[in-house]
């Protein structure tokens, strides 16, 4: 599905209606990996950081860019709550191969069916990226606007 955004608050209705529609899909028993691609500035950590807001992590949410990955802990009661407890932000840009996200220790992050993991530059890392690894897409429509394309 396609969304256009003009701000932050379309921004976060459009991360709101994805998470809904992940918590409708049946649960499974490795990580969720969430794929987030598109250029530099086209709204991927904004996305992450409506994600965030929306499970009630209080703590702010900065670009992994530089030390790769952030763990969050989700708070209970939030819609994830019993499903997801950990929101994993990895940045993938300075990445060149699947295999260097095993300094992250990632299978291990993977077996863990709580953890809601977003990554950004997925295609830096393409052959690490389980097989159902749900994948958001982020561009510039035109000036202001920015589209979201993936299943939401
Ligand atoms: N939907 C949006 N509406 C308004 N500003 C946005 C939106 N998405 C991103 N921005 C702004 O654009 C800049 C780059 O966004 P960011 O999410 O860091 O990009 P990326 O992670 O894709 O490189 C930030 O200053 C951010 O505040
Ligand atoms: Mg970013």
């Amino acid at each position: 599905m396609k969304k256009e955004v003009k701000n932050f608050e379309e921004l976060r209705a459009v991360a709101e209606g994805f998470l809904k529609i992940l918590m409708q899909k049946p649960p499974k028993d490795t990580a969720t990996v969430v794929g987030l691609s598109g250029d530099l500035g086209a709204g991927k950590t904004a996305f992450t950081k409506c994600i965030a807001s929306i499970l009630g992590i209080t703590e702010i949410v900065t670009s992994p860019t530089f030390i790769l990955e952030k763990i969050y802990i989700i708070p209970r009661g939030s819609i994830v709550d019993e499903r997801f407890t950990k929101l994993i932000h990895i940045d993938a840009y300075r990445l060149n191969e699947g295999k260097e996200m095993q300094a992250l220790d990632w299978d291990a992050l993977l077996l863990d069916e709580h953890n809601l993991i977003l990554l950004e530059w997925p295609e830096h890392v393409e052959s690490a990226l389980p097989k159902d690894t749900i994948k958001l897409s982020f561009e510039y429509a035109s000036e202001g606007v920015r589209r979201v394309t993936g299943d939401f």
